[in-house]
């Protein structure tokens, strides 16, 4: 029997790309569920586009600066990811808000990581959020892009504490080391159809297990 099909992604960055690059290391997996064909950045300078490249991904700058309106950035991305062939985005440290019809076009196809225990502490700066709030335990998302920012249906989160001392880079660090965890596992279980949008609910599979009497839920 020929294996399943793996589902093409594309990978937009804008920055060092540290999620981008767990997920260049999961997908070595032979039986990885997806396959990285399009690296995007918006910024040309983005070290993760040189790290992609090298390692014989197929990349692209967009700069959004060169676009007069939101609308044709978008257009230009969309037209990336159609010639592509890409089925999920996955946006990785992308700094750009979408036009509502791009975020329409790719609604169950589109995830994002975001460094909260959504729905606390959406938008930028979410360990100095964090730290203000005085919240013992802080954390990371997966979920599903909706137009509204940071708000879309949750497919996996992970826990850390917040210890006494911490300042915002000790923080970002702890939990950077969770987003490379989950960020592999859960577009995993997108791209292989074991997690998928359901209206506004994320709805998995039978046989996903998730581990009891633990911080994290994958
Ligand atoms: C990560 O913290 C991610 O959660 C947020 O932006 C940061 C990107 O880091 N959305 P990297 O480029 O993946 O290293």
């Amino acid at each position: 029997m020929s294996p399943a099909a793996k589902t093409r992604i594309a990978i937009l960055i804008s920055g060092r790309g540290s999620n981008m690059a767990s997920v260049m290391a999961a997908a070595q997996a032979p039986d990885y569920p997806a396959e990285i064909a399009l690296v995007l950045s918006n910024r040309p300078e983005a070290g993760g586009l040189a790290h992609a490249a090298a390692a014989g991904i197929e990349t692209r700058a967009v700069d959004h600066k060169r676009f007069r309106d939101r609308a044709s950035f978008d257009a230009a991305l969309q037209a990336e990811l159609d010639a592509a062939g890409i089925e999920l985005v996955v946006l990785a440290g992308f700094m750009r808000i979408f036009s509502a019809p791009f975020v329409e076009a790719w609604t169950g196809r589109m995830i994002n990581i975001h460094p909260s225990l959504l729905p606390l502490f959406r938008g930028v700066h979410t360990h100095e959020q964090a730290l203000r709030a005085g919240v013992r335990l802080h954390g990371c998302t997966v979920h599903f892009v909706v137009p509204e920012l940071d708000a879309g249906p949750i497919i996996a989160q992970a826990a850390v504490p917040v210890l006494p001392g911490d300042d915002p880079d000790s923080l970002a660090a702890r939990i950077l080391v969770q987003e490379h965890r989950i960020y592999p596992a859960a577009l995993a279980l997108v791209a292989s159809g074991h997690a998928r949008l359901d209206g506004d609910r994320v709805v998995f599979a039978d046989d996903v297990r998730v581990p009891e009497g633990s911080l994290h839920s994958l």
